[in-house]
Parts: structure tokens; C-alpha cells; sequence
């Protein structure tokens, strides 16, 4: 199941699209390769360990937009950022500790996309309006 991005998701500052389309990309990528069964567990890994990288230097990036315009919700975003950080790393450690089962496939693309609409569609979005108050 890919992720399609859609014209309502692009929240009107330059470099936070820019980032969002790119994660989307990446998480794609991570998605093609649970589909793919001929893809192993090390090949899965390594796409997520990528999008784990990508999402840490977002986070970093919106969270400095945040601050530099005194976005007033800043602390309860940056836990949601820390939140799910850990859940990726949780997930990181289980899959190289137990290998990826084929059961956990689905639900990871699930949680991924699922993450990524309510994210961008709603948590950023609310900073995207503020910033643009601002600007
Ligand atoms: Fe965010």
C-alpha cells in the first residue's frame, strides 16, 4: 500500500513541503520493499534504518522553524516528534533482534501511513498556519 500525496498536504512554507514530499518518498520506498516478498528482512531494515534518518533530520527541521516564530504548541509537538522517534527505534531493535515477520508487514505500512497523513495533515498543519501568521 503506497502513499499518495495529495495537494492538500502541501502547507504553504517552502522547505517544510519540500521535506514532507521527500519523507514521503522515502516512506514509499519502505513500502515498496514490504511488499516485495522477494525483499529480506536485512533489505527492509535498511530502508527503514534510511527513513529513521530522514524523519530525525525533519524533525530538526521543523522543530527550528517552530522556534524561531515562537510556535506557542511547541512542546506538545516535540513529543509527539519524540514519540514517534521511539517507535520507530522500538521497532528498529525488535526487527533486528526477532527478524521481520510477514504477519508485521502490513501493520508497519499501516502505522507509517497513518502516521504521515494525521502528522502532516493536522499537527503541521497548525504550525504551517501559525508561521504563515507570522510571516
Ligand atoms: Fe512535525
Amino acid at each position: 500500500m503506497k502513499f499518495q500525496w495529495e495537494e492538500n498536504l502541501v502547507l504553504g512554507i517552502t522547505q517544510i513541503d519540500k521535506e514532507h514530499m521527500e519523507l514521503v518518498q522515502q516512506a514509499n520506498k519502505l513500502f515498496d520493499a514490504l511488499g516485495d516478498p522477494d525483499k529480506s528482512s536485512k533489505e527492509i531494515l535498511e530502508t527503514l534504518n534510511f527513513l529513521a534518518g530522514y524523519v530525525v533530520n525533519h524533525f530538526n527541521s521543523e522543530e527550528k522553524l517552530q522556534l524561531k516564530y515562537g510556535y506557542p504548541m511547541f512542546n506538545q509537538h516535540k513529543r509527539i516528534h519524540e514519540d514517534f522517534k521511539k517507535e520507530v527505534a522500538t521497532l528498529i531493535h525488535d526487527i533486528e533482534i526477532n527478524g521481520l515477520k510477514t504477519s508485521q508487514k502490513l501493520s508497519i505500512n499501516k502505522m507509517v501511513i497513518h502516521w504521515l497523513k494525521n502528522h502532516i495533515g493536522v499537527e503541521d498543519r497548525k504550525v504551517a498556519e501559525y508561521i504563515k501568521s507570522k510571516q
